[in-house]
């Protein structure tokens, strides 16, 4: 069994954060949020991965995840010239699935189960194509299934203005070959894309095996600010470990579920968990509250910020207010004017949200 990652697209859901960036690439408790996913399909015996990646955001990705052997995989990319859809990123990955059953995987999506037993289930059941299903309160923003009482397939819709159900397909499918040529078979969409889901409702009207299964686990689409945040609180709160490498001077104080990176300096800081700080970062007179991941190389100096994201090389000083459910790019810098500190100045990007 092979495995695909969708790691293309425009991610313009993120902006400002993916101007620069891969969507896949922005950290959930310091680490990209495709890793959640390689690390998932790994753990559920699945070592050969081919990722779909972009002409924009694919050097930085490659160059970040590396050949696979940090996670005991074997990646391939395959390079997307342009998002022209789901199904279309499974037609040109084609020639690395060969005569393969595989897992396909969305890059933002995490979830909370283990994929084992889906594979299993998958495997022993003989299934043509098996599809995840999770209840949303906005089932407009996704794929959404219409299911019988004995919980079958009966319809597929993408993005439906008016849902048959609250029943959002989740971002990871697990298919036989066959799927080629349901995708060789249907057209682009009227947003001009070729849709995985049209694909799924060809097997379905072609009588194939298709089964739907809901998870009982949370599952994230981490598209936009909130569910960034939401993933971060999730998975801060499932880390159970408390590892402090950096150094604490004596006025400083970590409570709770706190890791330190190495080479991190706190100064007169009280940190209360969970949160966790990456490498070479200074922190001094600062107050870090719960659910905060704050990446390598963050200076915070009298800042005041809980259940925030602080990426790389990012800079909060001398800010009085407490900055809450926030998300602060790389290298972006927060602070007060010396001359006239009750002036705001700004630069801020196109897309930016600040609500003061
Ligand atoms: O997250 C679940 C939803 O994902 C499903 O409910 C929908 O049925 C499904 O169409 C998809 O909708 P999204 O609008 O969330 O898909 P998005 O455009 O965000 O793309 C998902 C991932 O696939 C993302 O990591 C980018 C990547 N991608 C996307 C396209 C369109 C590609 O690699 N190539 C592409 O052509």
């Amino acid at each position: 069994m092979k495995a695909i990652i969708l790691s293309g697209g425009k991610g313009t859901r993120l902006r400002p954060l993916t101007y620069t960036g891969a969507k896949q690439l922005v950290p959930v408790a310091n680490k990209p949020i495709l890793w959640y996913g390689i690390e998932a399909i790994v753990a559920a015996g699945i070592t050969e991965i081919g990722i779909i990646i972009s002409p924009e955001t694919g050097a930085e990705i490659k160059e970040k995840t590396g050949d696979g052997s940090r996670f005991g995989a074997k990646i391939t990319y395959i390079l997307q010239e342009s998002p022209d859809g789901l199904a279309h990123a499974v037609k040109i990955a084609q020639p690395f699935l060969g005569d393969s059953p595989f897992l396909m995987y969305l890059g933002d999506n995490l979830i909370e189960n283990q994929l084992s037993n889906y594979v299993e289930e998958f495997k022993n059941k003989d299934l043509d194509s098996l599809i995840f299903l999770c209840q949303v309160p906005n089932p407009t923003a996704f794929g959404v299934a219409q299911v019988d009482d004995k919980g079958r397939v009966l319809q597929l819709v993408e993005k439906p203005k008016n849902p048959p159900s609250n029943l959002a397909l989740v971002g990871i499918y697990l298919f036989q070959p066959v799927v080629h040529h349901a995708i060789n078979s249907i057209k682009p969409s009227p947003r001009g894309e070729l849709e995985i889901t049209d694909a799924i409702q060809y097997l379905i009207n072609d009588k194939k095996a298709v089964s739907a299964c809901q998870l009982d686990g949370w599952w994230l689409d981490t598209g936009k600010k909130d569910d960034l945040l939401e993933a971060n609180r999730i998975i801060l709160d499932a880390c159970t470990d408390c590892q402090i490498f950096g150094a604490l001077d004596d006025n400083s104080q970590a409570i709770g579920r706190v890791n330190i990176g190495k080479n991190s300096e706190i100064v007169n800081c009280t940190i209360r968990g969970p949160v966790i700080i990456g490498e070479n970062c200074h922190l001094e007179n600062s107050f870090i509250g719960p659910y905060s991941s704050i990446a390598d190389g963050v200076r915070l100096v009298e800042a005041d910020l809980e259940h925030s994201v602080v990426l790389q090389d990012a800079e909060v000083v001398g800010i009085e207010q407490r900055i809450v459910d926030s998300v602060i790019g790389q290298r972006a810098h927060l602070g007060i004017a010396p001359k006239r500190p009750k002036a705001l100045r700004f630069m801020i990007g196109d897309d930016s949200k600040i609500d003061l």
